[in-house]
C-alpha cells in the first residue's frame, strides 16, 4: 500500500483532515473526521478498558510477578513551570536544528539525509529533507541540476557511498541543502526546545511564562502522593492517563506520525526496586501483546530492545513497540510506544530537584554557588510499606503510548484492496479497511434493498434497536453494491440487508466485510448475532 492511497482515503472519507484547511492548513496538527474520532476514541477505549477498568486486581495477569492495582488521572495540560525544571525537559528537551540562509526553511538536523557525489572535478554533499526512496530520488534529481546535467549525461555523476545522515557531515560548505540553489548556506546545528511556551494571566511578563505539556508523565509524577494519600492503593500499582501532549517539532511529517499536538496513553507502574526488572519484562510483553490482540499481527510489528548506548540517562531499560509505516524505506520502523525501565529517577526529581548523572547514580545538579540548579518540591514522595515498615522511593516502568500513532498504523494495517464482483457478476476494484471490530468506527450498517415495499420500515426498526447497543449506520441510497463497498472503506464489520425474503419468511441477510460471506438470520435475532460477533 502507498501511503497517499491512505492519505485520499482518510480525507475522502471523513478519517482525517488537516488543520484549518481551508487556510491552507497549519503544518504538524490535524483534525479528525467523523470517522476518525470514532476510530480514536475506540483506541484510546481499548486502552482504558484494557489496562484499567477491566484489571482485576485479585489475579495476578499472565506473566505478571504479582496482582498489582491499576488508577486513573486526568491532569491539567498546563503545570508548574518548575515540573519542567525538575523533569529536565527545561534543559534538556531539544532537538537540533539547521536553518538555509538561502531558503529561509529549518530543518532537524538529524532528519535530513544526502549523499556525497563528485563532477568534474568538484565534490559536494547534496541533502534531502524528503524520507526513504523519495529522499534518494529528490537527492539524484538535484545533483543532475546543480550540476547542470541532462538525463544522458547522468553517469558523469560519481556517487561517494550510501545515503547518511546530514550529522555525519564535518564541512557545511559543501552541503548543498534541501532547498538552496548553492552549497554552504546551511548555518550550525543549533540547539530547539520543543516546548510551547505559553503566558498565563494578563499581565504576560517572563514570570508568567509557563509550558504546555509535552508528555502526560510528569502529572502522573507530581500527583503520586495525592493518589496515595487519597486511595487505599498498594505497591505494585499503576496510574494511568490519557491526554493531549504537545511538541513543537522542528519538521513534523509523515501523516500523523510526528504532529505538533498528539494524544499520549502512558502508564507510570510504581514497584519495589527489587521487583522493577520483572516489571519491566511484564509490561513490554504485555504491551506488545496489546497491538497484536488489536490486528497489528506479522512483520510489521516488533519489539526493539535499546542498546546500553541509546537508553536516556535515566534508563536502566528501554524497549520500543514499533511499526514498518508504509512510508519509511524498507527495513524501518518507527515507534508505536516505548516501555522504559526508569528507576526512581523521576520521584526523586520532584523531591529533590532536577538530578544529572553522578557516577553509577544521580545527583541533584548544581550551579555555580553551589545550590541546586533547579529545585524540587521538597514533598516526601517515598513510600511506606505499612506491613513491613520499609520505607523506599518506588522504582518506576513507564508504557508511554502515542493514540495518533496507534491509530494510524491500525489504518496502515487494515487498508487493502481486492477485486469483487458487483451485482452484475463483474470485477471491480475495493478498498476494503480490515478494522479489528473493537476499533471499527461503525459497526454495523443496516440497509432495505429498495425503498418500497415495506423494507425501509423494517430495516428502520433493526438500525433503532441495533444503535442503542452499537455505532450503526442507515443507508438506503443508490445501489446496494455501492453501499456495501462504502461500508468497506469505512472498515464497518458487518452489514445487514432487509430484502423481498424478510417480508416473506421474517429472515435478514448478514454479510461480513473480511469473508464477503452471507447468511441469512431470523430478524427478531439479528441485533443479537451482530452484537454477539463483536464480542468474539
Ligand atoms: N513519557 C515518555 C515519553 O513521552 P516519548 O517516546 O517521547 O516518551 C511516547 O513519547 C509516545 O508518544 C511515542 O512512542 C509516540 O507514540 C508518541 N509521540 C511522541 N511524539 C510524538 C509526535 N510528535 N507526534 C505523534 N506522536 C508522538
Amino acid at each position: 500500500m502507498e501511503m497517499e492511497q491512505l492519505v485520499a482515503l482518510c480525507r475522502r472519507r471523513g478519517f482525517l483532515f488537516q488543520s484549518s484547511e481551508i487556510y491552507g492548513g497549519l503544518n504538524g496538527f490535524w483534525d479528525y473526521g467523523p470517522l476518525g474520532v470514532e476510530l480514536k476514541r475506540n483506541v484510546r477505549e481499548a486502552w482504558w478498558q484494557d489496562m484499567v477498568t477491566s484489571h482485576n486486581e485479585l489475579a495476578p495477569p499472565s506473566g505478571a510477578p504479582s496482582a498489582y492495582e491499576m488508577v486513573g488521572l486526568d491532569c491539567a495540560i498546563i503545570m508548574h513551570p518548575q515540573v519542567w525544571k525538575c523533569s529536565g525537559h527545561y534543559d534538556l528537551f531539544h532537538d537540533y536544528m539547521v536553518d538555509c540562509r538561502e531558503s529561509k526553511r529549518r530543518y532537524r538536523h538529524d532528519q535530513i539525509e544526502g549523499r556525497w557525489v563528485e563532477c568534474d572535478g568538484r565534490r559536494v554533499f547534496v541533502a534531502s529533507s524528503a524520507t526513504g526512496h523519495e529522499a534518494e530520488d529528490d537527492v539524484k534529481q538535484k545533483a543532475m541540476k546543480f550540476f547542470n546535467l541532462r538525463a544522458k549525461n547522468a553517469d558523469k555523476l560519481q556517487w561517494q557511498g550510501p545515503m547518511v545522515s546530514l550529522t555525519t557531515v564535518e564541512s557545511p560548505g559543501e552541503v548543498l541543502g534541501p532547498d538552496a540553489k548553492t552549497p554552504g548556506t546551511l548555518t550550525e546545528p543549533r540547539e530547539f526546545n520543543l516546548m510551547f511556551k505559553t503566558i498565563v494571566g494578563a499581565l504576560g511578563g517572563e514570570d508568567d511564562a509557563a509550558f504546555l505539556r509535552p508528555e502526560t508523565a510528569q502529572g502522573i509524577f507530581v500527583n503520586f502522593k495525592n493518589v496515595v494519600d487519597s486511595t487505599r492503593v498498594k505497591i505494585p500499582f499503576g496510574i494511568a492517563q490519557i491526554g493531549k501532549s504537545f511538541r513543537n517539532e522542528i519538521t513534523p511529517r509523515n501523516f500523523t506520525f510526528r504532529s505538533r499536538e498528539f494524544e499520549q496513553m502512558e502508564i507510570e507502574f510504581f514497584c519495589h526496586p527489587s521487583t522493577s526488572a520483572e516489571w519491566y519484562t511484564y509490561w513490554r510483553d504485555r504491551r506488545f501483546k496489546w497491538y497484536v490482540d488489536l490486528g497489528l499481527a506479522g512483520e510489521r510489528l516488533r519489539l526493539r530492545e535499546h542498546d546500553p548506548e541509546e537508553l536516556s540517562h535515566y534508563s536502566c531499560g528501554t524497549a520500543d513497540i514499533e511499526y514498518a509505516f508504509p512510508f519509511l524505506t524498507e527495513g524501518e520502523f518507527g515507534e508505536l510506544e516505548g516501555v522504559a525501565h526508569r528507576g526512581d529517577f523521576d520521584l526523586r526529581s520532584h523531591m529533590e530537584g532536577k538530578l544529572v548523572r553522578e557516577g553509577d547514580g544521580f545527583a541533584v545538579e548544581k550551579d555555580e554557588h553551589g545550590q541546586p540548579r533547579h529545585r524540587g518540591s521538597g514533598k516526601d514522595l517515598t513510600y511506606m510499606n505499612q506491613e513491613t515498615k520499609e520505607r523506599y522511593t518506588p522504582h518506576v516502568i513507564e508504557p508511554s503510548a502515542g493514540a495518533d500513532r496507534a491509530a494510524l498504523a491500525f489504518l496502515c494495517e487494515a487498508y487493502c484492496e481486492d477485486e469483487q464482483p458487483d451485482e452484475k457478476g463483474k470485477l471491480q476494484k475495493r478498498v476494503v479497511m480490515k478494522l479489528h471490530p473493537r476499533l471499527a468506527p461503525i459497526k454495523a450498517a443496516v440497509f432495505p434493498l429498495v425503498k418500497k415495499d415495506g423494507m425501509p420500515e423494517v430495516a428502520r426498526e433493526i438500525y433503532g434497536e441495533l444503535k442503542r447497543h452499537v455505532n450503526t449506520f442507515y443507508d438506503e441510497k443508490g445501489a446496494v453494491g455501492r453501499r456495501y463497498r462504502r461500508q468497506d472503506e469505512a472498515g464497518t464489520p458487518f452489514c445487514i440487508t432487509v430484502d423481498g425474503q424478510t417480508m416473506s419468511d421474517g429472515t435478514v441477510t448478514v454479510r461480513d466485510r473480511d469473508t464477503l460471506k452471507q447468511w441469512r438470520v431470523d430478524r427478531e435475532a439479528c441485533v443479537e448475532e451482530i452484537r454477539e460477533r463483536l464480542r468474539a
